[in-house]
């Protein structure tokens, strides 16, 4: 932390999802924003009532000059994570980014070889295990519930929910993917998580173009990345995972999420009973010959947000909940999966 000031002195850059950012600093009573970034300076009023003290900056590199903060968050078009990420640890913060990672697996092993070098804390905001749900399957998977977790499904899938077409989201030279890189980076990552971590060895897989590239065509707006992504992982533990993605396909909910790990012992699930985004978490056992399974209504209780966590293990010198090591594996399993997809076949990691 900066001599001058007991809070960590934060930084957000990119202020769409950033909102989200400063207003969780906002009420974190360690964290004290200091610079605020965008390109757009019409981004800045949306944000303003959260850091009324914090300078606006429409350059990240002079935000880092001048404010030198202790910990920058980075809320951009994925193609900007790497290369900004690797400025801000530079310069000498500490950087919580968004995911994905980065656009592949090459540029997110350069962040974490540069956090690595230069002593610098780089979390990934894979921020579905700040939910209470997942924290709480996480526990019991941690306690031995699943005994050998062998097998994953994990799937978000949507009725229709594109982003605009025209955008960065649609475009690979700035998003690196559709949907996969979007929301499957969610779910392969409460997958992975839930079943210990494991490393991916192959990817098999398919991304269509069937809705989203005919829509924008008819539109004249750019739009080059796939509506559907579906991939088979082995693991090095001998563990296997199935996932399905999409931003729009036929199907009775707007949104379908669905992540089952299952063990030898039993299964834990993270999904939405509904069509919005409030979570259950269960389990599936076996218990003197009888199948039980339930809701796991335990929880840790409230949480801090991925934000504020990043806070304290600053202030506390400990290592995010989500590393560059878990941000490497999900960005394997994405490119191994495009690489599958172009070559209409299975493809080592
Ligand atoms: N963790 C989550 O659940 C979650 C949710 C939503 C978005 N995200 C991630 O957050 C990132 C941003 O997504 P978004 O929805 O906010 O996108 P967005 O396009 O709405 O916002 C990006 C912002 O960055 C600004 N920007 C672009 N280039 C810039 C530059 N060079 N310097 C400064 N500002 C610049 C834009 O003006 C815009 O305000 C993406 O990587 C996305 O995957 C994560």
């Amino acid at each position: 932390m900066a001599k001058s000031s007991s809070k960590v002195r934060c930084a957000v850059i990119g202020l769409g999802m950033g909102w989200h950012h400063c207003k969780a600093f906002s009420e974190c009573p360690e964290a004290e924003i200091v610079g605020l970034v965008d390109l757009n300076a019409d981004q800045h009023n949306k944000v303003k009532e959260f850091a009324p003290n914090a300078t606006f900056y429409t350059d990240y590199k002079e935000m880092l000059k001048q404010e030198k903060p202790d910990l920058v968050t980075i809320a951009l078009p994925n193609f900007l994570h790497a290369k900004v990420a690797i400025d801000a640890m530079k310069a000498g913060a500490n950087v919580l980014g968004e995911k994905p990672m980065a656009l592949n697996t090459k540029e997110a092993i350069k962040m974490r070889d540069t956090a690595e070098k230069l002593g610098k804390k780089l979390g990934i905001n894979l921020s579905y295990r700040f939910t209470p749900q997942a924290r709480a399957l996480k526990d019991m998977a941690d306690q031995g519930f699943l005994g050998d977790p062998y097998h994953a499904f994990s799937k978000w899938t949507r009725l229709d929910g594109f982003p605009r077409f025209g955008g960065w989201f649609g475009q690979h030279e700035f998003s690196g993917g559709g949907p996969l890189i979007d929301l499957g980076v969610h779910r392969i990552d409460l997958a992975l998580w839930l079943m210990g971590s494991p490393s991916p060895v192959t990817v098999s897989g398919m991304a269509h173009k069937q809705i989203g590239v005919p829509r924008a065509k008819k539109q004249k707006l750019k739009f080059d990345v796939e509506d559907f992504a579906t991939g088979f992982v082995r693991f090095d533990n001998g563990a296997s995972l199935v996932f399905e993605i999409s931003w729009g396909n036929f199907q009775q909910k707007q949104e379908d999420m669905y992540t089952k790990v299952t063990g030898t012992k039993g299964a834990l699930i993270h999904h939405n009973p509904g069509d919005g985004y409030d979570f259950n978490a269960e389990y599936v056992t076996e218990e003197a010959g009888h199948v039980v399974h339930g809701e796991i209504s335990q929880t840790r209780g409230a949480l801090r947000s991925s934000y504020a966590e990043m806070v304290h293990c600053i202030i506390d010198d400990r290592p995010f909940l989500a590393s560059p090591e878990d941000g490497i594996h999900i960005q394997q399993i994405l490119d191994g999966l495009y690489k599958s997809a172009k070559l209409g076949r299975e493809v080592k990691v």
